[in-house]
């Protein structure tokens, strides 16, 4: 298996939404310097990922990768000192075909140059995308795919230098019968995974960014079972920023996903989010949510018209849980304690992670959630509740 470069999910920022084949070394570099000045980096948002399109339209007379001239003058090996310089960490897109979703060349037959290459540049993070891979056997062809994300893998493992692998495969087989077996070998040869969709780019409407973010909820929140600590189902970027969203929207996003213990990954340009897009963001309690050692994927444990309820399991026997109202009205959404996991009988102080409000509870979890919103709370056991160690709590203990 792939060591566990990523022991809690990815965090940081990639160009892709916002930019698509936009990017280039000053704007890179200025939403890296927003990382760090607005505070996020600190919580945590710590990679930059540069994806397609930052190449020349041919490798050299070596066969090495060629960063674009125009747009990364300066080369690769300059933009991750400056990241590195800023204490950030260095993310680069590459694909396993023979050419880039872009049309940009691809790594296919140069796994182990490009690896070290990479490494050469003090790559940090690997996203490789799916594009254009050979498929001799058909459309559906798991084993070329299989074949092509192992010998990257290999390559990545024998560069000499620890880089966080992100594999798209399960993304080219989603709502094929393939799916899961490829979520399964993602799991072995990376530490991270896209499953689905894309997620809506940055000048699409609020309207079709919500759509995409609730298509994307709805294919991870089934994946629980194929996640482990270290290995992560990847729902792709947060879309808090410039972007159309209302509040709510961007908060249920961050929420949600902090929920599903996805990567947190923001796409925008973060130079002009708005203060609350940066205050979603950099919630640094519902980053904990996201990021506690347990690593275990929050599950829906109940269900209504226009609501889930989600529950996660954290590190000292408290639970995140999540009312979510996905209607288009205000609903009180309530769920019993027990049904969210907890011990029957017990009294509960309940945090509302974004208002910071603490109310206590014996029974019963229950907010008025407004339309698209959701409320998180971090469920902490009080009174005569025992406290259970971490390692003594697994799913097979909420009863749903
Ligand atoms: C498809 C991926 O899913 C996107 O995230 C992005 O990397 C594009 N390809 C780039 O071409």
């Amino acid at each position: 298996q792939y060591p566990g470069y990523a022991p809690t999910p990815p965090m940081g920022w990639n160009d892709w939404s916002y930019y698509q084949c936009g990017e280039n070394e000053q704007n890179v570099l200025a939403n890296a310097r927003a990382l760090v000045s607005s505070g996020l980096a600190a919580k945590g948002y710590d990679t930059v990922t540069i994806d397609d399109c930052w190449m020349a339209a041919d490798r050299d007379s070596a066969g090495n990768l060629v960063p674009d001239p125009t747009t990364f003058p300066d080369g690769m090996a300059y933009v991750g000192r400056r990241l590195h310089s800023m204490g950030l960490k260095f993310g680069i897109y590459e694909d396993a075909g023979t050419s880039t979703c872009g049309g940009y060349p691809g790594s296919e037959d140069h796994w182990t140059q490009d690896a070290d290459l990479f490494a050469s540049w003090g790559v940090d993070y690997v996203k490789l995308d799916g594009c254009n891979v050979p498929t001799p056997a058909g459309e559906n062809d798991e084993q070329a795919y299989h074949a092509t994300y192992a010998a990257m893998s290999q390559a990545l493992l024998h560069s000499g230098r620890k880089m966080v692998f992100s594999i798209s495969a399960p993304a080219y087989f989603e709502g094929t019968s393939a799916w899961d077996s490829v979520i399964g070998w993602s799991a072995q040869l990376g530490n991270l995974w896209r499953e689905g969709d894309d997620i809506a780019l940055g000048q699409e409407s609020g309207a079709a960014k919500w759509s995409s973010i609730m298509d994307n909820y709805g294919y991870n929140v089934g994946l629980a079972d194929l996640q482990a600590p270290g290995r992560w189902n990847d729902p792709d970027f947060l879309l808090a920023g410039d972007s159309g969203l209302s509040q709510d929207e961007i908060q249920s996003q961050v929420s949600l996903w902090a929920m599903m213990a996805a990567p947190l990954i923001s796409s925008t340009d973060l130079t002009k989010a708005s203060a609350g897009a940066l205050a979603a963001l950099g919630n640094k309690d519902v980053i904990a949510v996201d990021q506690d050692p347990l690593g275990l994927q929050g599950r829906i444990v109940a269900q209504g018209a226009g609501y889930d309820v989600l529950s996660k399991p954290l590190t000292g026997g408290d639970r995140a849980v999540a009312l979510f109202n996905s209607s288009d009205s205000a609903q009180t959404v309530t769920v019993s304690a027990a049904t969210a996991g907890l011990a029957e009988g017990s009294s509960f102080e309940l945090e509302n992670l974004v208002t910071k409000a603490v109310t206590q509870t014996t029974g019963t979890i229950s907010a008025d959630v407004p339309p698209h919103a959701t409320v998180i709370y971090r469920v902490s056991p009080g009174g005569d509740r025992k406290v259970q160690p971490a390692t003594a709590i697994t799913w097979q203990d909420v009863s749903t």
